[in-house]
């Protein structure tokens, strides 16, 4: 987590591909930044047996006080579309410097 200005913002490297995203939940404005960050994958299950695996969504972010997930790449929030995070353009600038376009 950066702070630019006042705002929060996640940046996350997923297989070399900078994201950035804003750090305060659509919900009631959680810590975002401090949430969790993995893949959603969707399954089929009879009797307890994954059956097939139906989607796979990569890079998401869930807000550590009450779950919402967003997708890393669009903001989106999974449960309803209508809830996003802020995103922004990133890209590296020198050896270990940041570009974030807020
Ligand atoms: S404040 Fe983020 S899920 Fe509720």
């Amino acid at each position: 987590m950066v702070t630019v200005g006042n705002r929060k913002v996640v940046v996350v490297n997923m297989d070399g591909n900078l994201r950035a995203v804003g750090g305060v939940c659509a919900h009631q404005a959680g810590p975002v930044w401090m949430g969790g960050i993995f893949d959603d994958v969707r399954a089929r299950v009879e009797d307890g047996q994954v059956v097939e695996y139906v989607a796979r969504q990569r890079g998401v972010i869930a807000c550590p006080w009450h779950g919402w997930e967003y997708e890393l790449e669009t903001g989106r929030c999974l449960w309803n579309s209508r809830y996003r995070i802020a995103t922004y353009r990133v890209e590296r600038d020198g050896e270990d410097g940041l570009a974030i376009w807020i």
